[in-house]
């Protein structure tokens, strides 16, 4: 299957390399990227690895694809139900229903399950802030916080179906707050906290949620951002909550405002709330969350998942995947914000057993090995973070981590975007020292677990390739008219679309059944479009190539350009926008937009303009969607029926030579934006 490593110098001078060095962990010569590079080396998982992994049987791919009902339904019968489904899958297709004849609770799967065993007393969540405070919940402990805090959500009201709205930095409240939810059935919908007040407002009003919880604030680099008073200036149009909850995470002399009747701490409401709560008995289909995600239009789409299908996809995936072990300690570096925090923070390791660990703030806080010194001290052996991160690391310098001992990794991985070849061979070799294998994931907000994968004792890596889909997952690559691309013809590239439902697919959107159809189902019948370009290899392995529709990816993040055009002609002065991706040495891509102004409001200042607009959009939705390039247009090209042509605009932002023009109603227009910024 794998290809061999050719057989030329640099495979036999790394081979001397390595009959010189025999004590790999104590004198290990690190190749040149470049050498590594150029052998096209497949990573073979190592015999001793492969020997302790969770899945170490290939067979399981061909035994799950010939029943597919079998292979999940045998991971159902790992969990504890109030009452066992008999049922596997109902799939009328764009809707599946899995295991929905059947009754549970994702909190007693989560805790109350480990909490009748030796995990009692082991730890669930190892936390730390940004200021070094730390906390440690074992088993017991986060399973008496989460019925407590259960218990003070049905005092304020809260029952099954409820929506809540969970704002919260990265501190253990937030993992309690969701598996409270979970505990009543309650469906939580989590706003990461770099959100903006409109923003959230937007999300609190599209779920119509009852309840908020949020903090006075959260640590970012030293400081306290304000997250209550923001929620504040949400709460002043969100008609349909009725109490906030507010964590103390500030100190004492933190400002906060709290409103009387409406606003209440949540360490005073904890005081009284007992350490028992019933947990519900949720169908399988129920929903657990909604979590809200760009799309092509400027509204985000709340996307929901269902309370049995999504903890199986999880709990397989962490088990197999992450190889997650009863000693291990797992750090996902998500926020919890994004499902990547949801189903690998939270539901995955907690359902499995594991240790899982949260930080609160960031990567060079207060220096650049503050990841490395957390490895380090808490002993962490996986860890999970996105392509972005590891090209800041690598350009920060390989010594941060020297500084540390990270001999206790056993295997990484990353998410959320493509990874270059070269990031990957860096990343394996410098922080998983040469030994650790590398777990690179495929997967999205809909399909709330992760789908393309290796399996790390079973699958030969390729630098750069997702390689293959989990057992019981079916992808494939099509071209415009939905015909499967043959990986031997052209290269191989095309349309990545998912043939088979898995349990943890999206079950919609919430409240726009049309438009969860119109969006995945309507391109291709019968297949679901993920929006993303893929090509396969001879092997059959899956190389991500990025977004295919009007979705940027900026450090990992989803933006929809629709979202921030709308909020750009929001501004008095804009007449027209249009934002395009650009390549971007860290964050894989970064938001070039295009503005013509209103009559009369040609800039004396065009610098500030453009300051006033990026701080315009970092209001309305958020730091994470600051466009890095404001260009200013006379005019914006178009075709003949309207449409911007945004592939000729980024064109001219990359400084590329500009591509078929034919089907603009006004070529000039291009040609002067291309004069234009010719120079810049
Ligand atoms: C991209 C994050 C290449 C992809 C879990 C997808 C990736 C989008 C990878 C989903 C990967 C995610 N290689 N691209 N390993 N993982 N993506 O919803 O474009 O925030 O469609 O979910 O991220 O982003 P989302």
């Amino acid at each position: 299957m794998a290809r061999k490593g050719r057989k030329g110098t640099a495979a036999r001078a790394s081979a001397k390399r390595r009959e010189a060095a025999p004590h790999a962990a104590e004198a290990r010569i690190v190749p040149t990227l470049s050498g590594l590079l150029a052998e096209k080396r497949v990573y073979k998982p190592s015999a001793a690895f492969r020997r302790q992994a969770n899945c170490n049987d290939a067979k399981v791919y061909e035994r799950a694809a010939r029943n597919l009902e079998k292979f999940w339904g045998e991971w159902a019968r790992k969990l504890e139900w109030f009452k066992p489904p008999k049922k596997v899958r109902e799939w009328k297709a764009p809707f599946a229903k899995w295991f929905a004849d059947g009754k549970l609770n994702v909190s007693v799967n989560c805790l109350d399950r480990h909490v009748k065993t030796a995990r009692r007393n082991k730890a669930a969540l190892v936390w730390e802030g940004e200021p070094g405070d730390r906390r440690t919940y074992t088993y017991w402990e986060l399973w008496r916080e989460v019925n407590q805090f259960a218990n003070v959500l049905k005092r304020l009201g809260v029952r099954k179906g409820d929506r809540v709205a969970i704002y919260l930095p990265m501190i253990p409240e937030a993992a309690i707050a969701m598996l409270a939810c979970a505990r009543l059935g309650a469906i939580h919908s989590v706003v990461f906290g770099g959100f903006s007040a409109e923003s959230l407002k937007d999300r609190i009003n599209d779920a119509r949620a009852k309840l908020l919880i949020t903090a006075d604030g959260g640590y970012r680099r030293g400081n306290l951002l304000p997250l209550k008073q923001y929620a504040d200036e949400a709460l002043a149009h969100c008609p349909t909550i009725e109490n906030v909850v507010v964590v103390k995470r500030g100190g004492a002399e933190f400002p906060v405002h709290i409103r009387e009747g409406r606003d209440h701490w949540w360490h005073r409401l904890m005081q009284d709330a007992g350490g028992w709560c019933e947990p519900a008995a949720v169908n399988s289909e129920d929903l657990l969350f909604i979590l809200y995600t760009s799309g092509t239009t400027g509204k985000p789409k709340g996307i929901v998942h269902s309370t049995a299908g999504y903890l199986i996809g999880v709990l397989a995936t962490t088990a197999w995947v992450f190889d997650l072990k009863e000693d291990d300690l797992f750090w996902c570096t998500a926020d919890i914000g994004w499902v990547t925090g949801h189903s690998y923070t939270v539901y995955g390791p907690l359902a499995l057993g594991a240790t899982t660990l949260m930080y609160e703030g960031a990567p060079d806080w207060p220096a650049r090995d503050r990841f490395w010194d957390i490895c380090e001290r808490h002993g962490v052996t996986v860890f999970y973070t996105a392509p972005t991160a590891i090209r800041a690391f690598m350009k920060w310098g390989a010594e941060h981590i020297g500084k540390h001992d990270l001999s206790r990794l056993r295997l990484i991985g990353t998410v959320g975007e493509p990874i270059n070849p070269e990031v990957w061979v860096w990343y394996q070799q410098t922080v998983g020292g040469g030994r650790c294998p590398v777990v690179d994931t495929w997967w999205q907000t809909e399909t709330g677990h992760i789908l393309i994968t290796p399996l790390p004792g079973l699958t030969a890596l390729k630098p750069g390739s997702a390689t293959r889909p989990f057992p019981g997952v079916s992808a494939d690559v099509v071209d415009a008219e939905g015909r499967r691309v043959d990986p031997e013809a052209s290269g191989g590239g095309g349309y990545l679309v998912l043939t088979r439902p898995y349990p943890g697919m999206l079950r919609g959107i919430w409240g726009d059944p049309e438009r969860y159809k119109q969006e995945y189902w309507s391109r291709y019948p019968g297949l679901y479009f993920t929006g993303d370009g893929a090509k396969r290899d001879e092997d059959g392995y899956f190389w991500l190539l990025g977004r295919v529709d009007d979705v940027l990816n900026v450090a990992g993040h989803r933006i929809g350009t629709a979202e921030v055009e709308s909020e750009l002609v929001d501004h008095k002065a804009v007449a027209e926008a249009a934002v395009v991706g650009i390549p971007h040495e860290l964050k894989g891509e970064a938001i070039a937009a295009f503005v013509t102004l209103k009559d009369g409001h040609g800039a004396s200042d065009p610098v500030e303009l453009m300051d006033e607009l990026k701080e315009h959009v970092v209001r309305k939705i958020g730091a994470i969607s600051r466009p890095d390039r404001i260009l200013f247009a006379a005019d914006l090209p178009k075709t003949r029926s309207g449409k911007i042509m945004r592939r000729l605009l980024r064109d001219v932002a990359t400084g590329r030579a500009l591509g078929d023009t034919t089907t603009l109603a006004d070529p000039s227009v291009i040609e002067s934006l291309k004069a234009r910024y010719a120079e810049e």
